[in-house]
Formats: structure tokens, sequence, C-alpha cells
């Protein structure tokens, strides 16, 4: 089991190493309890998934170097140190519902990478593909179990990190990184916040700026798919299949992203806010470590979320399980619960109760309005896919 729990601790530790999220809009979703308790368990999952990818670069914590030749070798050094993303670390099952984005996704990105072959001429894939929907609904999850489940090389960009630690050299970054990715193909370049790259804010100077990065990634992503293949012809003397690179993206907003760019994400999966079923199944995920009281009804609690997205569901459910600690310890010096503690009073055991997921519900407020929905909704029905 010694390889397993080296990957299993990989995603946490791995990140907090290779230092990528300074760059980054600090404090995002990587750090989400959950991801721990992932880590924690997912040993024997992560090593049936880590067979395909990024277990099979082997031992040594999957130091795998991306090949890369070109004019910019500092540069990719230092992209390959901050974007690529050796243990995504989501599963399809981490993801509560969205079954039918996971389908899109699978037919769009996981199979074109698996079988290229089949994807060819009128088959080709998609250039691109874009995600959309209002925040916490789990776009950044869909993107990273892709990558899982394809064992892809993964690189995940954020419009945040163009924009501060490669300011400047943006446009260079971005020729480099897809350098990079058919170098490592099969690859997955994930852009999040895309739409801020096409955003129309800012000086004279910045607009030029992000005027010709945009330019960059639209002719990078039209060359994607010519990339020459330097793998065996097929079975029959086909040519061989050819590298495939795949660019998924996933904005809040969707209307801010031009028309140019918009054309390449040729697939664009409305990601809504979770339904019954699915905050039902979000519930099961959250709390499937902790201990709940016989009274604590999961359809009433599911039912009494309607309108609070995934990422809020996960936070009163993280609020929800503070509860009883709070209720036991209320009035308590911190000194007389060491004291408790010590005298072997275990307060992980202490069951989460009906009126603590009531008390975090009121707490915490949607953060999802409904003209929010109402937009994407629109956008939607006018330029979404499936
Ligand atoms: N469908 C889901 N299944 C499981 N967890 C979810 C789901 N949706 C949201 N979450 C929870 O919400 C958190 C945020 O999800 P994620 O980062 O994927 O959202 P996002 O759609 O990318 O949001 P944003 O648009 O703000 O970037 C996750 O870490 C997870 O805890
Ligand atoms: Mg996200």
């Amino acid at each position: 089991a010694g390889p397993v729990r080296v990957k299993a601790g990989g995603p946490v530790n791995g990140r907090g190493a290779a230092g990528g999220r300074g760059a980054g809009a600090g404090g995002d979703d990587y750090d989400r309890p959950w991801r721990k308790n992932m880590a924690g368990q997912g040993g024997p999952k992560g090593s049936g998934a880590g067979g395909q990818g990024q277990g099979g670069q082997g031992g040594e914590e999957g130091r795998r170097k991306i090949n890369y030749v070109g004019p910019d070798a500092d540069l990719a050094a230092g992209l390959e140190r901050d974007l690529l993303d050796r243990a995504p670390g989501v599963r399809w099952d981490d993801i509560a519902g969205l079954r039918e984005a996971k389908r899109v996704l699978e037919e769009a990105a996981v199979l074109p990478l698996i079988m290229p072959e089949y994807f060819t001429g009128i088959r080709k894939p998609f250039k691109g593909v874009l995600l959309f929907g209002p925040p916490g609904t789990g776009k950044t999850m869909l993107a990273k179990a892709v990558a899982t489940e394809t064992g892809c090389t993964f690189f995940n960009v954020s419009s945040a990190t163009l924009a501060s630690k490669y300011r400047g050299e943006s446009e260079r970054m971005v020729r480099c990184l897809f350098d990079m990715a058919r170098a490592a193909a099969p690859s997955i370049i994930f852009i999040d916040e895309v739409d801020s790259l096409c955003s129309q804010r800012g000086s004279q100077n910045e607009h030029e700026a992000s005027r010709r990065v945009k330019t960059e990634l639209l002719t990078q992503i039209d060359g994607c798919h010519s990339a020459p293949s330097d793998g065996p012809p097929g079975p029959n003397g086909e040519p061989p299949a050819p590298k495939r690179v795949m660019v998924l993206a996933a904005t809040n907003f969707p209307w801010d992203i031009d028309e140019a760019l918009r054309r390449r994400l040729e697939k664009r999966i409305y990601i809504p806010l979770p339904g019954p079923d699915e905050r039902r199944e979000l519930l099961a995920i959250n709390l499937k470590s902790l201990v709940l009281s016989p009274d604590v009804e999961m359809d009433e609690v599911a039912a009494k979320l309607d309108g609070y997205s995934g990422d809020d569901i996960t936070n009163i459910c993280r609020d929800a399980a503070m509860n009883p600690m709070r209720r036991l310890t209320a009035g308590m010096a911190p000194s007389e619960i060491a004291a408790a503690r010590a005298a072997g009073r275990d307060f992980t055991r202490e069951p989460v109760e009906m009126r603590d997921f009531l008390t975090a519900a009121s707490r915490i407020n949607p953060s999802v309005g409904p003209e929010d929905i109402k937009k994407h909704v629109a956008w939607s029905a006018e330029f979404g896919s499936a």
C-alpha cells in the first residue's frame, strides 16, 4: 500500500509544494475540507484511477518532466511548476448529480482522448468545451474529474494567474503552454474564469494586452487539432491518430465571452444549481464521515435547500457539523474542554442533529440570486448545447 498512500496525500500536499496557487486567486476551492476527506479515503479509489494516468508516471512522486523543446525552456519550467496539476484527484462519483453534463463531457472530452482514431473526419472532436453556470455548482470539479478519468496531463490555468504572474508575457505564456500540452498529449488545458480574458474593462493598455492574449489563444485553439503525431500508424496503415489537446473552459459570465472565442468553445454545457435529488446526493457525499442523529431527515433538509448552490450546501454541512461541538462546549473554558477530552470524552462521536442543519441553513443565505439564474437560462437557450 506504500505507493497508494503517497498518491493519496498528493493532491493536498503536492499543491502546497508546487506553490502555483500563490499566483491564482488565493484560497479558492482547492482547500475545501471535502478534498482532505477525499485524500484520506482516496487510497483504494485513487489507486484504481492512478493506474491509468498520473499513477502510471511511476514512483518518484510522479515527477515526469514534460519534454518541451523550444525557445522558452525557462518559461516552460515555470509553467510546469505552476500550472501542471499532477493529481486533480476528483472522480465522477465525487460529483453529485450533473449526469447530463458528465455524459456530454464523456463524449466530447473523455472519449476523443482515449480513442482518438474514432474521432476523425466528420467525427472530429470539438475544439473546446465551455462549462457555464452560477458560482459553486461544480464546474471546476467537473474539469478535474475529466482529467482524472482520462489520465490526461492536466494544465490548470486561471485567468488570475495569467493576469498576475505572467502579466506582460501572457502571450508567450499561452504559446508555450500549448506547445507543452502538445508535447505531453493527450492533455487538457483548463481555463478557469475564461470570461476575464475577454473583458473590456481596464485601461487602454490593459485592453490592448488582453486583446493580444486572446488572439494568441484563438490561434492556438485553432492549431490544436493540426498537431502532427509521431505515434505509430493504425493497424491498417492509417495515418497515426493526432495528438489530442483539449481546451476546457469555465465561466460564471458566459455573456461576457466574445463571439470569436465562443465559436471555438463549440460545446457549451450549462451547469445549473442542484435540483432536489442532487441536493440529497450532495448531502450524502458531504456527510458520509459524520455521525448523524436518527432525527435527521435528509429529504427534508434537501427540500429546504432549494436555491442553494453545491458550494453553499457544502458550507451548510460544514457549519452543521460544527454545531454539536458548539452546543456541548457552550460556556466551557478551553481548559475545561481540554480536561473533558483528556477524561475520555470523544466529541467526534457526538451526533449531528436535525436542528443543527436548520440553524446552519438559517445562518447561510443562497449565494446565487434568481436574476442570475434567469440570465444563465436565457444564454443557455440561445447559445448552449445539449
Ligand atoms: N455537484 C457537486 N458535487 C459535489 N460537490 C459540489 C458540487 N457542486 C459544488 N460542490 C461543492 O462546491 C465546491 C465548489 O465547487 P466548484 O469549485 O467546482 O464550483 P464552480 O462551479 O467551479 O464555482 P465557480 O464558478 O465559483 O468557480 C466544491 O469544492 C464542492 O465542495
Ligand atoms: Mg470554479
